[in-house]
């Protein structure tokens, strides 16, 4: 395999050794419709060293990609950033393959990896602050703990000012390029916030506070490389940036209607309301369960400054996708918003209530307690529905205005 799967090389000392997963569309619940990659680095220093490794399946693709280079049992250490199985899933095969002499993790990474894998192989913790010697070069370490697994941890690069930071500034992109500046802008922004919304929304007042850190510490960066898409080499702060401005949440003048429907009548309440925010000056997304999936509707939800949830009443309760979607929703803990329910029935109605109880449960301030109407909207209802969407509109202009 080695004379088709080559290395890719980043700079005078590391190389992308990774996979690429251009079938893959489901990344446990998150439609991952441009694939994903899982890479994993090979620095060529006096102790060479190889950080993260792949998905099981890949393992042949990663082991080809090193013996492109150097021969795979030449490695000296091996370091697992994250223990999650699409970076450590074939750990205990290359372990086997490699011999290395010695296997680092987290503390809490060495604990996962063995709960795992159920390797009986000696894994060596590190901490936060903890230098390694490669000889002529150094990796110091940075745990990020919950982001986003408890495990998490970077890897620093000093002599190159390179940051291995695992998940963090990664996203599920396949692609034959590896540099993002090779990458065509719109599909990196989207795809990176579709990555926070879907990972690491919940967890963002850690990335605040790790963002801080990193300023206070003095750490520079020349290259990103991050264990899922491209690598950044340029426009460095791009990336920091944009999780700062995830991370803070803070509310805009864009709503989202996340609805389903039975026989269309919740779709038109939708509509109506949607045509109310736009009439009111609010950029509006609507977001059919039936045409958009859970993960597409939390990456509009990222940068909203309002959720309205519409759902048919359907044997005394809202429709499965809803459940499915607010289920998920809650779940990410997106902050800051404002809302309502909305929804028809026939016979009880109880959908409204139930969507109004899960949208307090995740702190979004309700402006009031829903509309609901019985089988199809009349013209009062939609008329209804449309002053929803001004007031909702006025609301979001109100609290726009305060922020600035
Ligand atoms: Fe890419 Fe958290 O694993």
């Amino acid at each position: 395999m080695k004379e088709v799967f080559k290395a890719a090389k980043i700079n005078d000392h590391v190389y992308w050794v990774g996979a690429i997963d251009w079938g893959i569309r489901d990344f446990h619940g998150y439609a991952i419709p441009r694939g994903t990659t899982y890479n994993a680095y090979l620095i060529l220093a006096d102790k060479i060293t190889l950080i993260d490794t792949v998905k099981a399946p890949f393992k042949d693709e990663l082991l080809a990609r090193i013996a492109s280079v150097i021969d795979p049992e030449d490695i000296n250490y091996i370091i697992s950033n994250h223990s999650e199985m699409d970076h450590s899933g074939c750990l205990p095969e290359v372990i086997e393959a490699v011999k290395p002499e010695k296997v680092f993790a987290s503390r809490v990474g060495v604990n996962t990896l063995y709960a795992q894998l159920h390797t009986d192989y000696g894994i060596l913790p590190l901490k936060d602050g903890d230098v390694l010697s490669l000889g002529n070069l150094n990796l110091s370490f940075v745990e990020t703990k919950m982001l986003h697994w408890p495990d998490s941890m970077m890897t620093y690069l000093v002599e190159d000012n390179l940051l291995f930071s695992q998940d963090g500034f990664g996203m599920h992109l396949a692609s034959g390029e590896r540099f993002a500046d090779e990458i065509n802008d719109d599909i990196l922004e989207y795809e990176a916030g579709k990555y926070y919304a879907n990972i690491l929304l919940p967890f963002s007042n850690l990335v605040i506070r790790l963002l801080d850190k990193v300023e206070k510490l003095g750490i520079k960066m020349d290259i990103i490389a991050p264990d899922h898409g491209p690598i950044w080499r340029q426009d460095i702060g791009r990336m920091p940036e944009f999780y700062a401005k995830w991370a803070a949440q803070k509310p805009t003048n864009k709503a989202v209607i996340v609805y389903d429907t039975m026989w269309e009548s919740t779709a038109i309440m939708a509509r109506a309301i949607g045509e109310g925010l736009a009439a009111g000056g609010t950029n509006v997304k609507l977001a059919p369960l039936k045409a958009c999936h859970r993960s597409e509707v939390v990456t509009e939800v990222l940068d909203a400054g309002a959720l309205l949830v519409g759902s048919a009443t359907m044997n005394n309760n809202m429709l499965p996708p809803v459940a499915d979607v607010l289920t998920y929703l809650k779940g990410l803990k997106p902050r800051n918003l404002i809302g309502a329910a909305f929804g028809s029935y026939g016979w009880t109605g109880e959908a409204v209530g139930q969507i109004n109880d899960i949208l307090n449960a995740m702190k979004v301030e309700l402006v009031n307690d829903g509309i609901k109407t019985r089988y199809v909207p009349d013209g009062d209802v939609l008329k209804q529905c449309f002053d929803l969407g001004t007031h909702v509109a006025a609301e979001l202009t109100k609290i726009c205005d305060s922020e600035e």
